[in-house]
């Protein structure tokens, strides 16, 4: 008998419920007797005992259905060794239901944060096989997460509609896009969507440059500019700040401008008089069914782990590189953030392009 029990946790993502299809569908043709179960909102549903055994029918139909079917729930790593409001050791209570089902293999659907936890339950003795899951597209030691490619059709196609109006007003656009630290999201779909103006993270902006690159388009003849920002996008000034002075800021700001796209609007309005709208997708980019990349992606993947487990090498994560899907160790990927370098190709090809990427 193979028992394994499945988790995702973090923000949600499309193809979620893709992958862990692919895992249950390869382990059921391949292993005689499996027993899988769902940890229910994530790591909680580990330390609380709150899971249910899955049927090979819960795996029929969840192919195109975004989100997750066992829910999920952020548990930040940096409070995983505080102890919980009844004083029990988080990582103990994750290890003892782990124990009492006499688990052969967790699998673990996330992102950065998950992966963290999930390598320390690895270091602590457990079997574990991990994911890759994250709009954000931030996940160290793999090309390419799952999730990525569905947000960029939404925020691409934001943009798409924000372009017929934009062009009718004749005004400036900035769509804010998701990415904290890192601009994976932002630059894809500027570029899918044909954005003018691209700020990412890791690329901090001067606001003189965004201001003469709408200038340069009004003398063109253009009638609008639209720029894509990360919502973690910042100014030179601004990534002076150590990381506590700009949350401090931030928190200042927030009562001014709820997010960064506000700020910069105020900024150029100020600046050229021209009217400024701002549009923020939120957490529609995650939402809704995965694409079909996704669904291939993800589907790849979840064989992957599948076949891992059947093999007994655990402490591992699918991963793809150069369009191969391979493996990489756990305590290669947990702590680290896969950031957009600044001469990596695509922000040369935007260059090349003209694209204003806020430097
Ligand atoms: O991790 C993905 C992500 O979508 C980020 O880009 C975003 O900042 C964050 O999650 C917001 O998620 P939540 O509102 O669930 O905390």
């Amino acid at each position: 008998m193979l028992r394994i029990a499945m988790l995702t946790s973090g923000g949600d993502c499309q193809a979620l419920n893709v992958a862990m299809r692919g895992v249950a569908k390869t382990l059921y043709k391949n292993v005689k007797d499996v027993e899988i179960y769902g940890f229910m909102d994530g790591y909680k549903g580990m330390m609380y005992k709150k899971y249910r055994l899955l049927k090979e029918k819960d795996f029929s139909g969840i192919l195109t259905q975004g989100g997750t079917i066992l829910g999920t729930s952020r548990t930040p790593f940096k409070t995983i060794n505080v102890p919980d409001l009844d004083g029990n050791d988080k990582v103990e209570l994750m290890i003892k239901t782990y124990k009492e089902l006499k688990l052969d293999c967790l699998v673990v659907l996330g992102g950065n944060g998950s992966h963290k936890t999930a390598n320390l339950l690895y270091e602590r003795g457990l079997n574990v096989i991990t994911l890759p899951k994250t709009i954000d597209n931030d996940l160290f030691g793999t090309d390419m997460s799952f999730g990525f490619q569905s947000a960029i059709d939404i925020a691409a196609n934001t943009i798409d509609c924000i372009h017929t109006t934009a062009a009718s007003h004749s005004r400036v656009f900035i769509v804010e896009l998701m990415g904290h630290k890192t601009g994976w999201l932002t630059l894809y779909a500027g570029i899918a969507g044909g954005a003018d103006i691209i700020l990412i993270p890791e690329i901090p902006y001067s606001i003189d440059s965004v201001i003469s690159a709408i200038k340069s388009r009004t003398e063109n003849g253009k009638r609008f500019t639209i720029i894509a920002v990360a919502e973690g996008a910042v100014t030179k000034d601004e990534a002076k700040l150590t990381k506590k002075e700009l949350k401090k800021l931030k928190e200042v700001e927030n009562f001014m401008y709820p997010s960064a796209a506000y700020k910069l609007g105020a900024m150029i309005t100020e600046a050229t008089g021209q009217e400024v709208r701002v549009t923020v997708p939120g957490h529609v980019q995650r939402g809704g069914q995965p694409n079909a990349y996704d669904r291939v992606l993800a589907t790849r993947l979840g064989v992957k782990a599948a076949e891992l487990i059947m093999e007994g090498k655990y402490g591992m994560m699918p991963c793809v590189r150069n369009n191969s899907i391979e493996t990489i160790p756990l305590g290669e990927v947990a702590g680290k953030t896969r950031m957009l370098e600044p001469d990596a190709d695509i922000i040369l090809q935007a260059r090349q392009l003209g694209l204003c990427l806020g430097d």
